[in-house]
């Protein structure tokens, strides 16, 4: 057996510095390769006050996807709010279908949701970037019809995901913004996307074993939900003290680009918005291997609200990073279909908090010669 080389890294100052230097720019999305491919990593290194180290990362690019060209793209096209739609490509006839699916099931009312919801696979697809020229995103729907609601949901096909550091970039739209409409493509959209639908990027391998984030467009712009579940105790109406946080001072609204990340750390999920440390909860964190998932839906239960007839809320992703290990340990199949949150019937407003990012010390590293930083995006 050989002996694990050890290697002391240098102060974590390093890491620290990511949250000192100047914020990126809401608006512009930066194009720039994560890590670049040609790195030999060993590992991957991820800042934060408790580092994380990972053997595995992957990196989901949805910006330069292939798009049929739209037969109705002239300058005065009819109807240019709906050009856009002969532009799209699905995520299930793209090649990422080999590794995120979208999903199908539907769900009937129950509790206080008022609407019968079904996933359907026209709801994840690939379209042109709202501000970028020649550039894609991959866009998930939900919209509000008139018995039930139409809502989308991607998880990964791989399902030994045992914790890992999970970076989208997204931002939330409505359909001006999508659709490139003149006039819409350069805003952030605030407080134009419609009520009502709830956007959520989480680990997930059952009821009791889950993190998440989760965005509602009921709430204000700069309001985020952290949670592990279950944070909340349906039989006695109340919140699960500790297992979730809310933050209602994010750098930026969910209505522009941000790179969302969540830890899922041994002791704790950490949570980042533009690599600024928004949350941490050392309560409930997930133990067994999971897959990842993204989702955009609406039910009308109060943990929602009501989306209007006819509606739309969209969600747009620029890519998906991940740094994880992995476990093979109890990899029971995960029924998505039967999951169940539960929700309160009553919104109640809990404290926000702003968590300051505490440097550590050292970190210590095991059989990883050649660790690749991810929050430096240089190679050690
Ligand atoms: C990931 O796996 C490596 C190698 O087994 C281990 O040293 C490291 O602590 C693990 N990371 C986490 C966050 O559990
Ligand atoms: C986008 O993809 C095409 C092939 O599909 C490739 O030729 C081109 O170089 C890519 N552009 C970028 C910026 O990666
Ligand atoms: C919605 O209404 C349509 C047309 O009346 C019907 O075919 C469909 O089954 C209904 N869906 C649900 C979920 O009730
Ligand atoms: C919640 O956190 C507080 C402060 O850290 C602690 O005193 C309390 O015991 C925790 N409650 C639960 C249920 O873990
Ligand atoms: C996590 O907690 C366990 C037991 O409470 C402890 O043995 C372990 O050292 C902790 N891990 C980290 C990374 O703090
Ligand atoms: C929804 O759209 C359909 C088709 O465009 C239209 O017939 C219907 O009146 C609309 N309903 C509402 C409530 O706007």
């Amino acid at each position: 057996m050989t002996r694990p080389i050890l290697f002391l890294l240098p102060s974590l100052s390093l890491f620290a510095s990511s949250t000192s230097s100047a914020p990126l720019p809401t608006n512009t999305p930066n194009l720039a390769p994560r890590i670049p491919s040609h790195s030999p990593c060993d590992c991957y290194l991820v800042s934060g006050s408790d580092p994380g180290y990972f053997t595995n990362y992957k990196f989901w690019d949805f910006r330069n996807v292939s798009l049929p060209h739209s037969p109705g793209d002239k300058p005065n096209a009819q109807d240019p709010s709906n050009a856009w739609e002969a532009q799209t490509t699905l995520l299930s006839e793209s090649t990422f279908k080999n590794e995120w699916h979208a999903q199908s099931w539907s769900r009937d009312t129950m509790d206080d949701s008022t609407v019968s919801m079904a996933n359907s696979h026209r709801n994840a697809f690939f379209a042109p970037h709202p501000q970028i020229p020649d550039t894609t995103q991959l866009v998930l729907r939900t919209t509000q019809l008139s018995n039930y609601s139409s809502t989308a949901e991607i998880e990964s096909l791989q399902a030994n995901f045992y914790r890992c550091s999970l970076r989208v970039r997204m931002r939330l739209m409505s359909r001006d913004a999508v659709s490139g409409v003149p006039g819409n493509t350069k805003t952030d959209d605030i407080n134009k996307v419609p009520k009502g639908a709830c956007a959520g990027i989480f680990t997930y391998r059952s009821a009791s074993c889950e993190s998440d984030l989760e965005f509602l467009t009921s709430d204000p712009p700069n309001t985020i939900h952290y949670a592990n579940q279950p944070d909340y105790d349906a039989v006695n109406s109340l919140f699960i003290p500790n297992a979730s946080q809310v933050v209602t001072t994010l750098p930026s609204p969910w209505s522009s680009w941000v790179t969302h990340r969540m830890d899922w750390l041994a002791n704790a999920t950490v949570w980042y918005a533009d690599n600024k440390r928004q949350a941490s909860v050392t309560y409930g964190v997930p133990d067994r291997p999971s897959i990842l998932a993204l989702n955009l839906w609406s039910d009308g239960g109060s943990w929602t609200g009501d989306m209007a007839v006819n509606q739309s809320v969209y969600m747009g992703i620029e890519w998906i990073e991940v740094a994880y290990n992995t476990s093979t340990v109890d990899i029971s199949p995960i029924l998505t279909t039967r999951r169940r949150r539960h929700r309160p019937f009553k919104r109640e407003n809990r404290n926000s908090e702003w968590e300051r990012q505490i440097p550590g010390n050292q970190a210590v590293v095991g059989s990883c010669a050649r660790p690749c930083y991810l929050d430096k995006m240089q190679h050690y």
